[in-house]
């Protein structure tokens, strides 16, 4: 089987890298020249575990290309996906012009039958858009093709991508005909596991389900980081809370983490564009928007401890900063809780010393020195996770990345000024912590 995948981000490459490993030739294609020149030699533009050797092992199988011009290989494919980006809009909705870009050039240049996937998480209504769009310019040139779309929303995580692409929960797919499921049937058939199941619906309610899976696990942290505020003040441990609640299997265990705010390119943008699709369809949805008001408190949290233990003191004080990315396993910090605590700190006019394991360069790129950022403290770059608490009056720990969990406390002792910690993804052990002649703030505990 021949497709195309659009896009080379997090889902475009991860999804061809997949469907090249199962044996379909894949040509993954990308307006931007250089990422394509860089993908072509072997260079992989994120930062995900196994990926490079999955993208290097099939595009040395000849099953895998990487190229710049969707129209060129149209001719060669029987499916499209499309997995470019839907950046949100000014208003908080999802830019659709990349996805509508897509449906044009398809328009414009298929010569037969092909089934335009949308792999893009687009509010519910965007598939009719883009067979509009198709249609126009299909009438424009004067010729009557047979084409049709569907949606397969992606459930992968950052960081787990293949492992969440190869062995998914589910696979939720939106068709408008027979033709259309047996196609995808056969593309996901190599991925059929006894717990795995694909799940044919309506387009609308494909494109329903991603937003409203999505929204689910960003009201879950939410409810957890409201519940664990209250915590603080009733002198309760959100822990014990989260064990005793989530023993419940109507509740279950997971994503009931409180810290410092979610992040990354997902949950901010989908829960924003969920809220704005209810109100353009008369409906407001109070619990999704009091999710996302919640969670921009909450990113405020971690510099409101450390500002109520310091004071003053943070002008000019050295605070280390332990995780940049907006979770572990990744370089990405996008909408991450770091950017919020850095700005404040910088604000406060610390010397703000920061590690990351994988996130360095892409918080350089970002903040630089933050001689941009409003106020009279800097950022400095650590050389490892010691080096950053080097002189620190106080060590934040915002993305808990396994290296950052068992730390060596005596060394910690040595090279900080003053023994403070703030653990933002409550990964310390508060009386382990405490014995060691730390102050230890957690979340909710
Ligand atoms: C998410 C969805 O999980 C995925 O299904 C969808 O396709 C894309 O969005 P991702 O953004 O990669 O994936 O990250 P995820 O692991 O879900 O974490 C999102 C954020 O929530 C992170 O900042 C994480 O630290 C935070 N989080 C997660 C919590 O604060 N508490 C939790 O219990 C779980």
């Amino acid at each position: 089987m021949n497709i195309a995948i659009v896009g080379t981000g997090y889902v475009g490459l991860v999804s061809g890298a997949c469907f090249s490993e199962m044996g379909v030739d894949v040509t993954c294609v990308d307006i931007d020249t250089e990422k394509i020149a860089r993908l072509n030699a072997g260079e992989i533009p994120i930062y995900e575990p196994g990926l490079r050797e999955l993208v290097c092992r099939n595009v040395e199988a000849g099953r895998l290309h990487f190229v710049t011009s969707l129209a060129e290989c149209l001719d060669n494919v029987e499916v499209v996906f499309s997995a470019v980006g839907t950046p949100p809009d000014e208003d908080g909705g999802a830019d659709l012009s990349y996805v509508l870009d897509v449906a044009r050039t398809f328009g414009r240049h298929i010569n037969r039958y092909t089934l335009l996937v949308t792999k893009s998480t687009v509010p519910v209504g965007t598939a009719a858009k883009i067979k509009a769009e198709i249609a126009a310019r299909l009438a424009e040139r004067g010729v009557d093709i047979d084409f049709e779309v569907a949606s397969n929303p992606e459930f992968l995580k950052e960081g787990a991508a293949i492992k969440d692409f190869m062995s998914p929960d589910r696979v939720v797919v939106g068709v408008e005909s027979e033709r259309a499921k047996a196609v995808m049937t056969k593309l996901y058939r190599p991925f059929l596991t006894n717990n795995f199941r694909v799940y044919f619906m309506d387009i609308p309610s494909a494109e329903m389900t991603k937003y409203a899976a999505n929204a689910m696990l960003a009201t879950r942290i939410s409810f957890m980081n409201d519940i664990a505020n209250l915590c603080d003040r009733v002198g309760a441990d959100v822990n014990m809370v989260r064990k005793g609640i989530g023993t419940d299997a109507r509740i279950g265990g997971k994503f009931l983490y409180s810290g410092c705010g979610y992040g990354g390119s997902c949950f901010p943008k989908d829960v924003k564009a969920l809220a704005r699709t209810a109100r353009e369809n008369g409906c407001v949805m109070r619990v999704v928007e009091a999710v996302e008001a919640t969670n921009e408190a909450q990113k405020k949290v971690v510099f409101e401890k450390l500002s109520s233990a310091l004071g003053t003191e943070l002008a000019g004080m050295t605070v280390a900063v332990w995780g940049l990315a907006f979770k572990p396993e990744t370089d990405d910090m996008r909408e991450a809780p770091s950017l919020v605590v850095i700005e404040s700190l910088v604000a406060a006019g610390s010397i703000v010393r920061v590690y990351d394991p994988v996130a360095m360069a892409e918080c350089c790129r970002r903040l630089g020195d933050g001689c941009s950022l409003p106020g009279d403290g800097r950022i400095e770059y650590a050389s490892d996770m010691y080096d950053a608490a080097l002189g620190a009056g106080a060590l934040l720990l915002l993305t808990e990345w396994k290296q950052f969990r068992m730390p060596s406390w005596p060394v910690l002792r040595r090279v900080m000024t003053n023994p403070l910690i703030v653990d933002g993804r409550n990964i310390y052990d508060r009386s382990e912590v405490e014995s060691e002649g730390f102050i230890y703030y957690g979340i909710g505990r």
